[in-house]
């Protein structure tokens, strides 16, 4: 495997134990049901699904905060399962974590500049050294002038300010990895560009690598290298950005692009068919292809009864759909 991966994921899974009814039967939610991909140094993937499909839950399996039912994460060449309390704080400074609520996610007592500095102190940066990361993160995400926002607290701050400020604690310990989850989907429409744009500079000034997770398959068109499609706990689709939107191949992919609004104005009244029926069950899933109740060419026999692996249709493209069995390069 080429030193440029950071970051693989190896048939992941992450299961929740849940009890049901009045005898506490134990079922389980299979919110990440075996997963695996590489992700490069200096690259962005978009996570993209309907809400309930795991995204969040292998957001925080990737980040250490939920310990995986089973398969491997492998960081920089080491398996997180095999690293001790000390590695695991070696690991936190790698990552670094972009919510979707930054009011909640801040505390509400601390100025901007205890914020920030928290993170330093628990790792024993000395004391010059946080003075300048406080000044380079709050210029570098334009809370600026830094001295405007050094005693403030985070709610004297507008939506966007207080992601900004979000982004700036989770890069101040130079990470290699940022996981934004839903990051603008609570911010005004005006500032979600302004807060992508400001991700995708920090992504290539400090060659991080980002995992950007929505629903919202529009958002993803300028900011990611990569788009992964995931439904009901695996990724059924990957592909390059501008490949996979000019050539979309599963049909849930297909819908979720024909679920887009469109902005040209002639075709504002025409009614887009969007996913029909419901995402499925996590703790029942469907047999076969976890889509097949929904999707329209679903062939008896086969979509129900097995499921489809990862066909490599161009590549680097895969699709996990039997319609494409017989077309790989
Ligand atoms: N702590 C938990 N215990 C039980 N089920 C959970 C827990 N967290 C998430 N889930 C379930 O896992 C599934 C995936 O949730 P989530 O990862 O939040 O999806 P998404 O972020 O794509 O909306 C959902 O069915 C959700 O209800
Ligand atoms: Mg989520």
């Amino acid at each position: 495997m080429s030193s440029n991966v950071l970051l693989t994921l190896v048939d992941l899974r992450k299961w929740y134990r849940i009890k049901k009814g009045i005898f506490g039967t134990v079922e389980y939610v299979r919110a990440v049901d075996g997963v695996s991909f590489n992700l490069r140094r200096g690259e962005a993937i978009s996570l993209v699904g309907e809400s309930g499909s795991g995204k969040t839950t292998l957001g925080k399996t990737i980040l250490g905060l939920e310990k995986p039912t089973s398969g491997k994460i492998i960081f920089e060449g080491r398996d997180l399962a095999s690293l001790d309390s000390k590695g695991m704080t070696w690991y936190r400074r790698q990552t670094g974590f972009v919510q979707q609520d930054p009011f909640g996610a801040l505390p509400p007592f601390m100025t901007v500049a205890r914020i920030l500095e928290e993170p330093m102190i628990i790792n024993k940066v000395e004391k010059k050294e946080r003075r300048e990361r406080i000044y380079r993160a709050l210029t570098e995400v334009r809370l600026t002038p830094v001295e405007d926002y050094l005693k403030k607290y985070p709610h004297m701050l507008s939506g966007g300010q207080q992601q900004r400020l979000v982004i700036a604690r989770a890069i101040i310990l130079n990470p290699k990895l940022i996981i934004a989850d839903e990051p603008v989907s609570m911010l005004d429409a005006s500032v979600r560009i302004e807060i992508l744009t400001l991700l995708r500079e920090l992504q290539k000034r400090h060659n991080l690598s980002i995992i950007y997770i929505t629903h919202d398959l529009s958002t993803t068109r300028y900011f990611s290298e990569w788009i992964f499609v995931m439904y009901a706990g695996k990724i059924i689709e990957k592909g390059l950005t501008s490949e996979l939107l000019k050539n979309p191949l599963h049909p849930y992919t297909r819908a979720l692009l024909q679920a887009i609004p469109d902005p040209d104005a002639k075709n504002r009244f025409v009614i887009r068919e969007i996913p029909p029926g419901e995402p499925p069950s996590l703790v029942n899933p469907p047999s076969g292809c976890r889509f097949h109740p929904r999707c329209v060419f679903a062939k008896k026999g086969l979509c129900d009864k097995k499921e489809p692996p990862e066909f490599e249709v161009e590549k680097g493209h895969l699709v996990s759909c039997w319609l494409y069995e017989n077309t790989e390069k």
